[in-house]
């Protein structure tokens, strides 16, 4: 068991699972605790590079988004070998989100409920982060949540100069000021109207779906993507429950509970999509068993956040350590995609 797991952990889960949250991320931002979290740790072998809707990636883990919502932690988390990063969500205008407590964990199930409200200190000081980016970094994919199609869409034009791809986040949950875009109306006439010309890929967070009316709107949702030239979907597993403990009484689950119907949905765009959209699977990851099951399942990348909470900084290398392991035994075929030269990556 690592440092994290024995002395930090403990550390911060002694605290309200806010306070400790924002420690946590208070720690990332300082100079050099990325590199020293990552220190030896960092997995580099051929094998696990991939492509990701032609987004040469070093290794096919990513840090989910929600976690760094401003790119504040970006030069900590460079350092701890994921193979990409999504930042975000940001919103049009700042937002404080909602009250606290907005963040609860479950330990023995190794899953947390949340309701932020995306908070986070809106477009413009993302672009201004990411603006400072050097080049070959590792890649990141800026995510961002509109409340109607045209506040999307200026979301998207504001982003994609300077991420090396934009995700559209459909999941909203937590958020009741909003129109809700789940429509498949509202999302049809936002991908018509979605530029075409954007210098890396575009990716649509698709909503989680638990009853087969969800799933034929998860199915139609990825035809819609397919027939207006999306490159790729990030899938989930998460629920909305009601809990108490969070201030506004509900919110969403995330986490090892959410495992199954996360590779359940994977399995269902993948046989629907035929290869024709880049999946990225998030909900539950933890291991390299995990993470090989839902590329077999055929997802291209893998997510994480809240093996991050559990888990700690290590948390990339030890699931590219157990995709080598499974490689090494036979047990998953990697893509191995050569990368171009990583300053190709914006
Ligand atoms: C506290 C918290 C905040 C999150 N914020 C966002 C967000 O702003 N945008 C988004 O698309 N997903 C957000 N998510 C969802 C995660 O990106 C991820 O899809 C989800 O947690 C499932 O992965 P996990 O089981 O590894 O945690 C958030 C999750 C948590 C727990």
């Amino acid at each position: 068991v690592g440092a994290y797991r024995r002395v930090v952990r403990p550390l911060l889960f002694g605290l309200p699972a806010d306070r400790g949250h924002d420690l946590a991320q208070a720690a990332m931002r300082l100079p050099g605790a990325g590199r020293l979290m990552g220190a030896g740790g960092r997995v580099d072998d051929p094998r696990l590079a991939t492509s990701l809707a032609g987004l040469a990636l070093r290794n096919p883990v990513g840090l989910a988004p929600g976690l760094d919502k401003n790119g504040s932690m970006l030069k900590g988390l460079r350092h701890l070998g994921f193979g990409y990063i999504v930042v975000g969500s940001a919103t049009l205008a700042a937002r404080r989100g909602n009250p606290r407590p907005r963040l609860v964990r479950y330990p023995d199930r190794r899953s947390l409920a949340n309701s932020m409200g995306l908070p986070n200190r809106g477009v413009d000081r993302l672009v201004e982060v990411l603006r400072g980016r050097q080049a070959g970094d590792v890649p990141v994919i800026a995510s961002v949540c509109g409340f109607t199609p045209d506040e999307t869409l200026a979301l998207v034009e504001k982003v994609a100069p300077y991420a090396s791809g934009v995700e559209i986040g459909l999941v909203c949950p937590n958020t009741t000021d909003s129109v809700r875009m789940r429509e498949l109306e509202n999302f049809t006439r936002l991908a018509k109207e979605l530029p075409r010309d954007l210098q890396g890929p575009l990716f649509v967070k698709l909503p989680p779906d638990h009853s087969p009316q969800e799933r034929a709107f998860l199915l139609d949702l990825a035809d819609v993507c397919v027939e207006y030239g999306i490159d790729g979907v990030c899938i989930s597993g998460g629920r909305e429950m009601l809990e108490p403990k969070l201030a506004v009484g509900r919110g969403s689950l995330a986490g090892r509970a959410t495992y199954a119907a996360a590779l359940d949905s994977v399995t269902a765009v993948a046989v629907h999509t035929k290869g024709r959209l880049a999946i990225k699977a998030s909900g539950g990851i933890f291991t390299g068993e995990d993470a090989a099951a839902m590329l077999r399942a055929g997802a291209t990348t893998v997510e994480v956040y809240s093996a991050f909470v559990f888990e700690g900084p290590q948390v990339a290398s030890t699931i590219n350590r157990g995709l080598l392991r499974l490689a090494d035994a036979g047990a998953l075929a990697l893509s191995g995609a050569v990368p171009p030269p990583s300053s190709a990556n914006r």
